[in-house]
């Protein structure tokens, strides 16, 4: 490595989950808070961080080829800073691999990017995967700008060890930050334009901290606090897990009305089978008596989950039950994966793997499934009138997108301003959005 100029611009291209996109945000007002501009569309940028996610197949490739990408530029090679979770797994054999990389720097240790950069303009490659516990948010500038919707990261880590999943060990064990960190930076997030605040974290319900008089809180009294910020409308939170879900957070659902009614509650599989094999320790039937239970405090919630097809050793009647758990629980939205084995987890050695094309094919009909169930769950909101949190504009001229209640994406045509909320009736679904009729804009 050749020492190098200080760069003065950066680009940060994040992947993956929602807490990379709030990373990659905190780590931009980092390094603005350094006298570095982000490089304007178009334009090569000086410092740039790859934000990587490792949760499926060939992601170290791709962070690879991103990386033979950056460095094929007629001017001078861009500083590279690997970030996110690749770098946490497979830091060393990317030092290894990619000469080009300058900066190794994990999840847990991104405050410390302006050293690692000052090395790196010496010419020292510099890596730092280090997990110190929460001394990363305290490190970080304060926020000052937002849109209407923004993330905050209330939680991270994972002590759950489903068997087929690398996040334990690239994000470490559950740490939650502290109460009053949080009120803090939601408080300034509604200052700097936040109306909608998503709390993540990987557990986000084994959230726990202590009010200021040492009463213990969990992610419901969290939520009941912020819900008494002035400006923030909507609060949110995901991903939760099945274990980690209290009587108080489903209560939250009935009463804090600035609780969104809509929950992320991954189950993986409807096969209790598969479920012990994935470490789960949940059953399906159990999964579906929470539902029960969240439904008879918010009737309308709007589901949402993630699912695996192909864990090793899945039976075509296994899958069935998956299939089956789908149409009974009734999502309004799910994510879907095919199983990848993630180096060093118990499921990548397990017996019986099973068929690339088997598993293919079980996605698309499980895909298909999930269509019909967010279509008719579209569908089932017409007729209803509902606030809508406008995001952007849409294609055609006059026409604007935003947020319901149970998180579709609404388009409507009228005046409008980002950040206003604007009272709709839905008078048209489809399976990825609805149309909606302007009744009045709410003031702000
Ligand atoms: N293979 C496929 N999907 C996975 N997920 C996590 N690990 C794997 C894996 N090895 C999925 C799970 C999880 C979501 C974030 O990603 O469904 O909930
Ligand atoms: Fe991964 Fe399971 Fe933890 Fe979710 S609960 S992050 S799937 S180990």
């Amino acid at each position: 490595m050749q020492r190098r100029p200080l760069p003065t611009t950066y680009r940060i291209k994040s992947f993956g989950c929602q807490m990379n996109v709030y990373d990659g945000e905190r780590m931009g007002e980092l390094l603005a808070s350094q006298g570095l501009t982000p490089a304007a569309e178009g334009e090569d940028a000086e410092l740039v961080v790859l934000n990587t996610c490792h949760i499926r197949e060939r992601a170290a490739e791709k962070v690879y080829s991103d990386i033979g990408r950056l460095l094929k530029t007629d001017g001078p090679a861009p500083m590279i800073a690997v970030a996110g979770c690749v770098a946490q797994a497979e830091g060393e054999e990317i030092m290894a691999r990619a000469p080009g990389v300058g900066i190794v720097v994990g999840p847990q240790a991104y405050h410390r990017l302006p050293d690692l950069i000052a090395q790196a303009t010496q010419g020292v490659r510099a890596t730092d995967t280090d997990m110190p516990a929460d001394a990363k948010f305290a490190a970080l500038p304060r926020r000052r700008r937002s849109a209407p919707s923004a993330f905050l990261t209330v939680q991270e880590g994972c002590d759950k060890f489903c068997t087929y999943c690398v996040v334990p060990y690239t994000r470490g064990a559950e740490i939650s930050r502290p109460f009053a960190d949080l009120l803090a930076e939601a408080q300034l997030l509604v200052e700097a334009g936040a109306r909608e605040i998503t709390l993540l974290g990987q557990n986000v319900n084994a959230w726990s901290g202590a009010d200021k008089a040492g009463r213990v809180l969990g992610l419901d009294g969290l939520i009941r606090h912020l819900a008494r910020v002035d400006g923030l409308e909507r609060i949110r939170y995901t991903t939760s897990h099945p274990n980690d879900v209290t009587d108080g957070l489903i209560a939250a659902h009935a009463d804090v009305p600035k609780l969104m009614p809509y929950l992320h509650l991954p189950v993986q599989s409807g096969s209790d089978r598969v479920l012990r094999a994935m470490n789960r320790s949940h059953t399906a039937e159990a999964y579906l008596r929470l539902l029960e239970r969240f439904r008879a405090a918010r009737p309308d919630i709007a589901l949402s989950g993630d699912f695996i097809v192909g864990f090793p050793g899945e039976t075509e009647a296994e899958f069935v039950e998956t299939l089956q758990l789908v149409e009974t629980a009734g999502y309004a939205h799910a994510f879907s994966f095919k199983y990848s084995p993630r180096p060093g987890t118990p499921a990548a050695t397990m017996d019986a793997q099973v068929a690339p094309e088997m598993m293919d094919e079980r996605l698309q009909r499980l895909q298909a499934t999930i269509a019909r169930g967010q279509l008719a769950f579209n569908q089932a909101t017409v007729g209803r009138r509902c606030a809508v949190l406008v995001e952007r504009r849409g294609k055609l001229p006059g026409q604007w997108l935003g947020k319901s209640p149970w998180l579709q994406s609404v388009w409507f045509d009228a005046d409008a301003t980002i950040g206003d909320l604007v009272m709709v009736d839905l008078a048209q679904a489809g399976p990825n959005s609805l149309e909606g009729r302007v009744l009045e804009t709410l003031a702000a």
